[in-house]
């Protein structure tokens, strides 16, 4: 079974991030994994496109995007000039969800859609077939660091279930609270893109840890 590791830069040490994007260049990493929060959809403000753009500029890797803001359909052309090649919004932000999936993908990003712990991935029914990602909050959004939440492996289920029934394909993407310990078990139950910030940059040896989640 293939699947990709996003390390979260969110977790890596912003006075050495040339240091950690290079580690990550040189690991077994598929994509970069960037958090993006404005202190009002989530309560924790990360950084904008002036962190974005040495990223862009030293990574080797996919800019896998996470918007936690509000009124994120406005600022999808920004984020494709920024150089992100997944863009996600959450679907609790967005009041025009398919419109703004087709926007993603008509500015050359592919499409992904957050959901928040307590929102039921039923609700991405209608969209199953346009976008090309879900991103499965794990956590709630707004920080590193945090517990797994047991109920993502129903969801994850659920989202199985739908692909077969509608003969629809997208990545599924967990995030939040991704260890040594349940990696396998994910995997296992069917995602296909695992995030990973604490138990990356919290390790002694982040590089070794990337290797051992792609175990
Ligand atoms: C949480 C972010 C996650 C976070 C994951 O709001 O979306 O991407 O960085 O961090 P860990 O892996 O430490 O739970
Ligand atoms: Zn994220």
């Amino acid at each position: 079974m293939s699947y990709k590791i996003a390390p979260s830069v969110l977790s890596a040490d912003f006075g050495n991030l040339q240091r950690d994007i290079e580690m990550i260049n040189n690991s077994e990493a598929d994509w970069f994994h960037i958090d993006i929060m404005d202190g009002v959809f989530v309560p924790n403000i990360s950084f904008g496109f002036s962190v974005l753009a040495p990223l862009k500029k030293h990574a080797t890797k996919p800019l896998d995007v996470h918007l936690m803001i509000v009124n994120p359909d406005q600022y999808i052309t920004r984020f494709a000039e920024a150089g992100a090649a997944v863009l996600s919004v959450h679907i609790e932000a967005c009041n025009h969800l398919h419109r703004s999936i087709q926007a993603i993908k008509g500015a050359g990003m592919k499409a992904g859609v957050a959901v928040n712990p307590h929102t039921s991935v039923l609700n991405l029914e209608d969209v199953a077939g346009d976008m090309d990602l879900v991103c499965l909050m794990s956590v709630n959004p707004g920080f590193g660091g945090q517990s797994f939440i047991d109920n993502t492996y129903r969801k994850i289920e659920q989202l199985k279930n739908m692909q077969a029934r509608l003969g629809v394909a997208f990545d599924i993407e967990i995030d939040g609270g991704v260890t040594l310990h349940n990696y396998k078990k994910l995997i296992d139950t069917g995602a296909t893109v695992l995030v990973a910030g604490n138990t990356v940059f919290g390790s002694a040896n982040p590089s070794a840890t990337i290797s051992a989640l792609k175990q």
